[in-house]
């Protein structure tokens, strides 16, 4: 999901996305069926004119679902480590 291949990472997209997503829901829907390229270097993602209009939008909503999705992750991981770090300096200090 976040190593690139041929296009970015979903989690890239996500990340660049997220701020507008209401335009860009409706922006990467028309660029996933019929193709384009302009954001993420040369090469330009190819049509892909079998995929409906309402599985793009599924798919597109996902993607740009990841990033909350990552902060979530990101603050519950600071938030396991906190525990731990404090847990840790409790340890040491009743030894
Ligand atoms: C249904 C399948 C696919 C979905 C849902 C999808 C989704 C996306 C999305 C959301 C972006 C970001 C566009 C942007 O930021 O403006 C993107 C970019 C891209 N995708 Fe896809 N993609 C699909 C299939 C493919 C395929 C088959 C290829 C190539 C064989 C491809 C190659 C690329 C490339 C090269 C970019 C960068 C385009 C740019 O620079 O703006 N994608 N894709």
């Amino acid at each position: 999901m976040d190593v690139v291949l041929l296009g970015p990472p979903y989690t890239a997209i996500a990340a660049l996305h997220s701020a507008r997503k209401e335009v860009m829901l409706e922006v990467l829907i028309e660029k996933i069926i019929s193709g384009g390229g302009g954001n993420w270097g040369m090469a330009p993602m190819v049509p892909n004119d079998h995929v409906t209009e309402d599985e793009a939008r599924a798919m597109t909503e996902w993607i740009l679902s990841l990033e909350s999705r990552r902060a979530k992750e990101h603050a519950k991981k600071r938030a396991e480590l906190t525990w731990e770090r404090s847990s840790s300096l409790i340890e040491k200090e009743t030894l």
